[in-house]
C-alpha cells in the first residue's frame, strides 16, 4: 500500500509517499522558519496561507523523487490534529479532496502518534512495548505503549512544553527563533559548571514535569548577568554559559524522568520523539543512562525528530492497514489527548 502523507499543524509543510512493502519512497518538506523569524513565534494566519502554497507542488515533488504517478497511491493520510486549526484545515481539506477525487481512502493521524512511531522509519527495529518521551514544543509526555494506539500517559508538564522552554529562554538570549537549535549551538561555547540551575520538579516522586520555574530562574540570572556588566548588558560569554546551564537542567531533569519511567514500568526500551529528541546533549545523556539500566535508546534521525510528511505517512500507513479510514467530513481537532486514539490490534 502506497500512502501519501500530508503534515501542516504548524509552520512546517511536510509531504511524503510511504509504501507498506518498500518503506519511505520520497519525502519533502517546506519549513516557514524564515517567514516566522521576524516575529519570534509562529503567526497563525500566515502559516495557514503558506501552507495552501506550498502542498500541492510539494506532492508534485514527492512523486517526482519516488518516480511514481498519483494513480499508484493507495490512500491519504493528514494530520488532525493536534496543532493550529487553520494550519491544520489545510492539510486535512487538501488530503480529503484528494482522495475523494482519486477514489481512495483518507486517514486523519494524530501529530503526536506521528512522532512518536517516526522512530520505526529507520532500519534499527523497534519492538512494541516500550516507554516513550514524547518533547516538541508543544507537549512534553512519557508514555507507556504497548501497541499502536494503546498509550498509558505515564507523566507530562504542568506547564510550559521543554521545546517552548527552549524557545523562551533562546529569545531571553536575543537567539532566533526556533529557540532549541539555537540554544544547542550556543551552549556549546559555554564554560561548564559556571551556573547550575535546578532540576525541576526531581526531588519529589512521579514523572510530571515544569519547566515555568526553570524558565524564571534562567531570567533572573540574565537579569543579574545584566547587573553586573559594565554596559548593562549579558556579555557574549555570559549568554552561552546560562544557554549551558539551562540545556544541562533540561536535559537532567529528562533523564532522570525517563529512568523512573523505565524503572517503574520494566520496561527496556525507551524511545525518544519530537523536535527536542534531536537534541545531541540530550542523546548522549540518555544514551548513558540506559546503558546503566540495562536498556536501549532509539530515535529518528534529526529531520524525522521535528515535523515531517514521513512519519504522518507510516502512522496514516498502520491504521489504514488495520482497516481504519475517514468519513467524508473534514473535523481538525486542535486539542487531541493521545489517549482517546482507536487502539491497532
Ligand atoms: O516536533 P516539533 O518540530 O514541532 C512540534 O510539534 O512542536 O518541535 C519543535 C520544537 C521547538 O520548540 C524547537 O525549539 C525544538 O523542538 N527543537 C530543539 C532542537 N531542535 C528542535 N530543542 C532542543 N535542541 C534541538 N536540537
Ligand atoms: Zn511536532
Amino acid at each position: 500500500m502506497i500512502v501519501l502523507g500530508i503534515e501542516t499543524s504548524c509552520d512546517e509543510t511536510g509531504i511524503a509517499l510511504y509504501d507498506s512493502e518498500k518503506g519511505l519512497l520520497s519525502d519533502a518538506l517546506f519549513s516557514q522558519i524564515d517567514m516566522h523569524i521576524d516575529y519570534g513565534g509562529v503567526v497563525p494566519e500566515l502559516a495557514s496561507r503558506d501552507h495552501i502554497q506550498r502542498v500541492l507542488p510539494l506532492i508534485n515533488e514527492v512523486l517526482e523523487q519516488a518516480d511514481i504517478s498519483k494513480e499508484q497511491i493507495d490512500a491519504v493520510a493528514y494530520t488532525r490534529g493536534p496543532g493550529l486549526v487553520g494550519a491544520l484545515m489545510v492539510g486535512a481539506c487538501i488530503g480529503k479532496a484528494l482522495a475523494w477525487a482519486w477514489g481512495i481512502p483518507s486517514v486523519g493521524v494524530h501529530h503526536m502518534e506521528g512522532h512518536l512511531l517516526a522512530p520505526m522509519l529507520e532500519e534499527t527495529p523497534v519492538a512494541f512495548p516500550f516507554v516513550a518521551l514524547l518533547v516538541s514544543g508543544g507537549h512534553t509526555q512519557l508514555v507507556q505503549v504497548d501497541g499502536i494506539g494503546r498509550y498509558t500517559l505515564l507523566g507530562e508538564s504542568v506547564d510550559d512544553a521543554a521545546g517552548e522552554a527552549f524557545d523562551k529562554v533562546a529569545a531571553m538570549l536575543g537567539l532566533d527563533y526556533p529557540g532549541g537549535p539555537a540554544i544547542a549551538r550556543l551552549a556549546g561555547q559555554g564554560v561548564e559548571g559556571r551556573f547550575r540551575f535546578p532540576r525541576p520538579m526531581t526531588d519529589r516522586p512521579g514523572l510530571d514535569f515544569s519547566f515555568s520555574g526553570l524558565k524564571t530562574y534562567t531570567l533572573n540570572t540574565v537579569a543579574k548577568c545584566r547587573e553586573e556588566a559594565s554596559d548593562k548588558e549579558p556579555t557574549d560569554q555570559d549568554r552561552a554559559d546560562i544557554a549551558r546551564a539551562f540545556e544541562e537542567a533540561v536535559v537532567a531533569t529528562l533523564t532522570i524522568k525517563c529512568r523512573r519511567a523505565l524503572q517503574q514500568t520494566g520496561m527496556k526500551q525507551l524511545i525518544i520523539a519530537g523536535g527536542v529528541s534531536a537534541n545531541q546533549s540530550l542523546r548522549a545523556s540518555l544514551e548513558s543512562m540506559v546503558e546503566k539500566e540495562g536498556a536501549v535508546l532509539r530515535y529518528a534521525r534529526p529531520q524525522f525528530c521535528t515535523d515531517n510528511g514521513a512519519m504522518i505517512a507510516y502512522a496514516g500507513c498502520q491504521r489504514l492497514l488495520a482497516g481504519q479510514s475517514d468519513g467524508p467530513e473534514v473535523v481538525p481537532v486542535p486539542r487531541w489527548p493521545m489517549e482517546e486514539l482507536e487502539p491497532v490490534s
